[in-house]
């Protein structure tokens, strides 16, 4: 976990966000049970989560197992009440057409990842172990790294990734938000592939919808890469500076039954960055000229999630009594209607890192 000293104060610890990608990674996606009981174990886990990840992780060193915890909008008000981060919400929806950017309920979200995958399977099984009862699975996703980083189309994923500090000022919330400074945003979506369909087109027409071509992974001149290409779509500019969000896509899949599929997960320090892409991608940007990877590739879930501070995951007290417990008694559907625009901007940035402290903070005030 990385921790930041901001003139000179040493502040609150974010969770490892920008960790480099690693060989496997498990998604868990739960909703939390009614009941104070289930409430106070998922917020006894949430105290207990660095300690787990310790246990499991010093079984490996070398294994750089890590563990992001991340919490959506109805689960936040039954856990914390207020004060709420600022841009937390449920996922919005996106359709046009055949396009759907579905929601699919998430209460929590368990990002685990490490170089081996017995190291991620200890940690999903200790975390279900202490939230038996107390959750609902509503979606688990294994998944590996395939030869040289490419996603089950064939192509790189990841390449314009940002790194170091460029990556750290892309994800971490700063002085827009400083009551949750150092937190950060993360959306996902589980896609299918209809890989039979997309085998069937030519090299040059697939790197055209993605942007790249397909052996090298080079970016394709702009001469001859098309509006819609995956890449342009995904570009968002705001008064001519690039605004980057931070992927750690992965293949998933069976071949057995057919399954063959990209667990796309987008950390943010606005969720707005990603909508934007989103709304680019299924709707279009001018509208119409939507992204073609969405021919042969279905989203079937969809979900938003604030991820706090470690510091202040650790600083979580299982007697503290939410004033909103009694709203949030219903796991959530997250259903938002769909929408046929936005009028999504980028995030305000203030220029620093700006990770804040929470710990000792009144956040359940
Ligand atoms: C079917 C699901 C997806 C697949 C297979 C996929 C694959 C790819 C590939 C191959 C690249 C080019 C290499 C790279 O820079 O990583 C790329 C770039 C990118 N993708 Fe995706 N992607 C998917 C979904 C998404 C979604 C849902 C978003 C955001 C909402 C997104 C955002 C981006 C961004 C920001 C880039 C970098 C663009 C650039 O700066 O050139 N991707 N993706």
């Amino acid at each position: 976990m990385a921790s930041e000293t901001i003139s000179g104060q040493t502040s609150g610890i974010s969770q490892l966000v920008s960790a480099p990608l690693t060989r496997a990674a498990i998604f868990l996606i739960v909703t939390i049970n009614s009941g104070d009981e289930n409430r106070a174990a998922v917020l006894s886990l949430c105290a207990d989560l660095s300690a787990l990840l310790r246990a499991v992780g010093f079984r490996d060193l070398e294994g750089a197992l890590s563990c992001i915890m991340g919490i959506g909008s109805q689960a936040w008000d039954r856990l914390f009440g207020l004060p709420r981060p600022a841009e937390l919400h449920p996922f919005r929806e996106f359709r046009s057409g055949p396009r759907h950017a579905v929601s699919t309920p998430g209460d929590l979200i368990f990002h685990i990842r490490a170089k081996r995958m017995d190291l991620c399977f200890e940690l999903a099984t200790q975390i279900m172990a202490r939230l038996e009862g107390a959750v609902t699975i509503a979606d688990e996703v294994h998944g590996f790294r395939y030869f040289d980083e490419r996603d089950l189309l064939g192509f790189v994923d990841g390449t314009e990734n940002p790194t170091g500090s460029v990556a750290e000022d892309a994800v971490f919330i700063g002085g827009e938000n400083p009551a949750f400074a150092g937190g950060s945003y993360v959306i996902v979506q589980k896609y299918l592939h209809n890989l039979d369909a997309w085998n069937k087109l030519p090299t040059e027409a697939q790197e055209k919808i993605i942007g790249r071509t397909k052996v090298a992974d080079i970016e394709l001149d702009d001469s001859v890469k098309p509006t819609s290409a995956h890449s342009a779509l995904t570009t968002i500019e705001e008064e001519g500076r690039e605004i980057k969000i931070l992927r750690d896509n992965m293949p998933f899949g069976r071949p057995g039954h057919g399954e063959f599929g990209t667990y796309f997960i987008g950390y943010s320090r606005s969720p707005r960055t990603i909508e934007q892409m989103l709304e680019n991608m299924f709707i279009g940007r001018p509208p119409g000229n939507y992204d073609r990877i969405l021919d042969f590739s279905t989203a079937v879930t969809g979900s938003l999630f604030f991820i706090p501070t470690a510091t202040f995951l650790d600083d979580i007290s299982p007697d503290h009594l939410a004033p909103a417990a009694s709203s949030g008694e219903q796991n959530s559907a997250a259903a938002s209607a769909p929408v046929e625009t936005s009028t999504s901007t980028a995030p305000s940035k203030d220029g620093s890192l700006g990770i804040g402290s929470l710990k000792g903070g009144n956040f359940h005030e």
